[in-house]
């Protein structure tokens, strides 16, 4: 575990085991730098030492008659674009920590940055550098048996900026908040079923205090959710229709969120091979980051009603599973033919999109799903999948990529497609039709059919939930992708 602290005295006043630094290609603040560590200069050149970005060292110094450790990582020149260069900035600040924990050091200084040349302000910085030390930390250890007792790290930010606790404490949230949303995909499904997740949304009302509304299969039937209930259908563990609410004073707008529940997609009847079907346990993070966001919301109480809306279920096949062929009906009585039992997430978002917009009347929607592997091919793993016909959302949505890390790019969302989706039986079918390619888009396009009014935006984040190579601050296994962007996309919300 990580604890954030702001310091206001002087860098070199504080009584620490571990003296952080950034550095760039001209090394500047270096001179600064030697006033404390004599020969500085030299030493770093014999360690090859040249502010190139990522690079790092880490040396033995001395601080008041005690050994401690200096860890520099270069910044390179700082060309690129101010959110590409904030995305470094993470990067080689994670890599500062990672030395930390690989060093067992338990306390650490870190001067704040210069916010300018990343076009936000201090406080937006600290908190930036507060979600990415926790994210940074995580681990998923919970099945290790010989694991290390947790190491505990104070790291003080120093700052003399007024708004800076404040921000560490908001960065703060919001990254357990991403710690938690990893955990919950990270379990494996044998542990992370609809229930656990029904659990989980259960400990979050109660702990914050928001509504939660459990659909159990019979009722889904019953309401007629057809698409929930087909998924469904194949599983011993009952699915579980989850709702969360957090309400804001009267007459506030309210921003629904709906977060795709599969905790394991083996594909149904439709069975995916054994090389696809790993990672599957994945299909819930969707589900689990608007479990976070919640969870987020509940604890920083903003000016907007949130809600919620998680399907959660196994897709498996049996005896008792949903078939190619089948018709089901949905929840606003639109009907859809089963081409492939794996293209599940959008059977179920299909009736929870309709359960929002009717029940909330929201004033904007958003889902976040792991949808379809044509997305991991089109963006691969660093950007989710952005699918909206509204320019601004899909603006305002783009900004806060770039502002938080959690980047998204944009696909269309055209009519050309429809017809790929149209089916000879039913209003329309679950697979778009081989010839027209964009496998992502006739996906957006079959959820959008269950949209009626709502300005909405469809995040595929098949790619970026879990598995996304070469960022050290995300590491192994889930990301968390669509909390940090939905989380400032609420906090940041203008009617
Ligand atoms: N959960 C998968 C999508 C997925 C694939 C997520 C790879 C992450 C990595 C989804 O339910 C699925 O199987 N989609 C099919 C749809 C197809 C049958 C039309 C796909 O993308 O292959
Ligand atoms: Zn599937
Ligand atoms: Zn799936």
């Amino acid at each position: 575990m990580i604890s954030v602290q702001i310091a206001k005295q002087s860098f070199w006043d504080i009584d620490a085991s571990g003296y952080l630094f950034l550095l760039d290609e001209k090394l500047d603040g270096l001179a600064q730098i030697e006033e404390h560590y004599p020969n500085l200069a030299a030493i770093l050149e014999k360690n090859r030492f040249k502010g190139k970005k990522g690079q790092c060292v880490e040396l033995t110094g001395e601080r008041d008659g005690t050994l401690v450790q200096f860890i520099f990582v270069g910044l390179g020149t700082q060309e690129g674009t101010w959110y590409d260069e904030l995305e470094y900035l993470r990067r080689n600040y994670a890599c500062l920590l990672q030395r930390l924990k690989k060093l067992k050091i338990t306390s650490a200084v870190f001067a704040v940055p210069d916010a300018g040349i990343y076009n936000i302000d201090t406080p937006e910085l600290i908190k930036q550098l507060t979600i990415t030390a926790h994210m940074a930390f995580y681990e998923f250890v919970t099945f290790k048996t010989d694991r290390d007792e947790p190491q505990n790290i104070e790291l003080h930010l120093v700052t003399d900026d007024a708004g800076a606790t404040q921000a560490a404490a908001l960065g703060d949230i919001i990254g357990r908040a991403t710690t938690h949303t990893r955990h919950l995909a990270d379990l494996p499904p044998n542990v992370a079923t609809p229930s656990l997740m029904a659990q989980e949304a259960e400990r979050i009302a109660k702990e914050h205090k928001l509504k939660l509304t459990v659909i159990e299969r019979e009722e889904a039937l019953e309401m007629g959710m057809g698409g929930f209930c087909a998924v469904d259908a194949g599983s011993d563990q009952d699915g579980k229709f989850l709702v969360l609410e957090y309400n804001a004073a009267k007459g506030a707008p309210t921003i629904a969120v709906v977060g795709k529940g599969v905790t394991f997609d083996s594909g149904g009847l439709s069975l995916k091979p054994a090389a696809n079907m790993k990672g599957m346990k994945y299909d819930m993070s969707g589900a689990a980051a608007t479990l976070s966001i919640l969870s987020v919301v509940g604890q920083l109480k903003p000016n907007v009603n949130v809600v919620g809306v998680m399907p959660c279920v196994e897709n498996l096949p049996s005896g008792s599973s949903s078939k190619q062929d089948e018709i089901v009906t949905f929840l606003n009585g639109k009907t859809a033919e089963i081409d492939n039992t794996d293209a599940e997430g959008r059977l179920i978002l299909a009736d929870a999109l309709v359960y929002a917009e009717q029940n909330y009347s929201p004033d904007v929607m958003i889902d976040l799903a792991t949808l379809t592997g044509a997305c991991v091919v089109a963006l691969g793993h660093y950007f989710t999948g952005l699918m909206t016909r509204d320019d601004k959302l899909a603006e305002t949505l783009t900004q806060i990529g770039h502002k938080t890390g959690d980047r998204n790019w944009r696909l269309p969302l055209h009519d050309d497609f429809m017809p790929g989706i149209k089916s000879d039986v039913a209003d329309i079918v679950n697979t778009g039709k081989r010839n027209y390619g964009g496998q992502s888009i006739t996906a957006g396009l079959f959820l959008e059919q269950f949209v009626e009014k709502t300005p909405w935006a469809h995040l595929d984040i098949a790619g970026t939930a879990d598995g996304v190579p070469g960022i050290n601050y995300v590491g192994k296994g889930a990301s968390a992708a669509g909390v940090r962007l939905m989380v400032e996309y609420i906090l940041s919300y203008k009617a």
